[in-house]
């Protein structure tokens, strides 16, 4: 079985990205009458920049997790904060993210790694980096005249 050389560098431990709105679905189908009041992977759009974690966007070290950091990554037309982050290699790391106005991708060309971000909803993914070098995130949504500008720089770093 031939695997893409890339597809190694990222072991992917699981993705929770997008698919909240298909739960909300599934919830709904067999509890009816009740919505839940407060869906921690939804946010007001609005207020990311005062919503925990998007409010101080970057690379948190964290403890008693099953990652060692995490990566919070705030989105809007027509870039993403943080614009460059460096990583140490090894690192399993949880990737959150959201947008502040339309819709747009994350993807990282070369990895399994490639979400959408909605307006009201939290994108995760959870990776770990066993290769050094550097990897650009992408925007892969057409979201406006900035948008084939729209990148970021992961840094893995030794
Ligand atoms: Cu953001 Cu395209």
């Amino acid at each position: 079985m031939h695997m893409h050389k890339f597809e190694k560098l990222w072991l992917i431990f699981g993705v929770a990205s997008l698919l909240v709105f298909l739960s909300v679905l599934g919830v709904s189908a067999f509890h009816h009458g009740h919505h839940a009041s407060s869906w921690s992977e939804l946010i007001d759009p609005e207020k990311v920049d005062e919503t925990e974690p998007f409010d101080e966007p970057g690379l948190k070290k964290v403890e008693g997790k099953d990652w060692d950091y995490e990566l919070v990554f705030v989105a809007s037309a027509f870039s993403y904060q943080p614009n460059e982050v460096q990583i140490p290699l090894g690192s399993t790391v949880k990737i959150i993210a959201t947008t502040k106005d339309v819709i747009h991708g994350f993807q990282i060309p070369g990895s399994n790694i490639n979400m959408m971000l909605e307006p009201g909803y939290v994108s995760e993914y959870i990776a770990t980096l066993n290769q050094a070098g550097e990897f650009l995130v992408l925007c892969n949504e057409y979201c406006g005249a900035g948008h084939h500008l729209m990148t970021s720089k992961i840094e893995v770093i030794e």
